[in-house]
């Protein structure tokens, strides 16, 4: 399985935090808020991962991650996405990375503690996505479900959500994913949208969501930017990381260390 992190868009909630930096590059704690998505691709024994940025901040995510990752052999590529037209367009801007395989795509500003590595691993065709009950479904993807836990609607960010059940930002597709995202019309918010992929294969009957335990965060707003550092450290989330994100980051810091002692000689 491949891996994609959707870490561009322009996060023009989080002004001026994002005039100088790109939001996945804030700290959540003590580490780059990149590190959680790539922590739950590499729990899920992904090797290939492709990280899509904005062009303003590609060499920052280079200076971080260009070769931290090489020793752990997970291999990082970095493709630049120049307007921010949708979640979909990964799929598209991913499609020669996609080749034939089956891909999970994290978006760089969600934090989970639920370890869903396992969950990633056993998919094998169709699409999986995963679900959160929360308080204010309508910032979200909101998915409802039967009594049988089957799912009967999916809508983006609806004015009255049917349910309290948000999607989350992590999307394991097989390979027909790439035509659905090139067949896509923007919505009238003007982006493809990824609700309309899952859509799709909710249609072919071959949508599984996975309700979720423990907190989720979409650290887009001041307040769940600063919630998810105190989640966090309150559940000591910052511990349980691959040990191969734990060594890559160790690794970024010794080399900065040298450098500074350099400079300072
Ligand atoms: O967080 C989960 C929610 O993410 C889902 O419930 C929604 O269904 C889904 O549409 C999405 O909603 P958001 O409004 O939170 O998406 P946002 O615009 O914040 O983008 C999510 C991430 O993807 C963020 O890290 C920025 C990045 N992005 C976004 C767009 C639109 C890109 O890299 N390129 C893009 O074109």
């Amino acid at each position: 399985m491949k891996g994609i992190i959707l870490a561009g868009g322009t996060a023009t909630r989080l002004f001026p935090l994002t005039a100088t930096t790109s939001k996945q590059l804030l700290p959540i704690y003590d580490r780059q808020m990149i590190f959680y998505p790539l922590n739950v691709l590499i729990k899920a024994g992904i090797k290939n991962i492709l990280i899509i940025v904005a062009p303003e901040h590609s060499g920052q995510f280079i200076n971080l991650l260009g070769s931290i990752f090489e020793k752990a052999g997970i291999h990082l590529e970095f493709k630049v996405q120049k307007v921010p037209k949708g979640l979909a367009e990964a799929f598209v801007l991913g499609e020669s990375f996609i080749g034939d395989d089956n891909v999970a795509m994290a978006l760089g500003d969600n934090i989970f503690e639920d370890d869903l590595g396992e969950k990633i691993k056993r998919f094998e065709r169709g699409g999986l996505v995963f679900a959160k009950k929360v308080s204010d479904p309508e910032r979200f993807g909101v998915v409802e479900f039967d009594e049988n836990d089957n799912v009967i609607s999916i809508e983006e960010k609806p004015k009255k959500a049917k349910s309290n059940y948000a999607l989350t930002g992590i999307y394991v597709y097989d390979k027909r994913v790439i035509k659905i995202a090139k067949n896509l019309s923007p919505s009238c918010r003007g982006e493809v949208e990824i609700t309309d992929v899952n859509k799709r294969f909710m249609k072919m009957g071959e949508l599984k969501v996975e309700k979720i335990r423990g907190a989720w965060l979409d650290a887009g707003t001041y307040d769940s930017l600063l919630e998810a550092s105190n989640v966090v450290k309150k559940k000591e989330l910052y511990k349980k990381f691959d040990p191969i994100v734990d060594l890559a980051i160790m690794e970024f810091n010794s080399e900065l260390k040298k450098i500074a002692k350099k400079r300072l000689n």
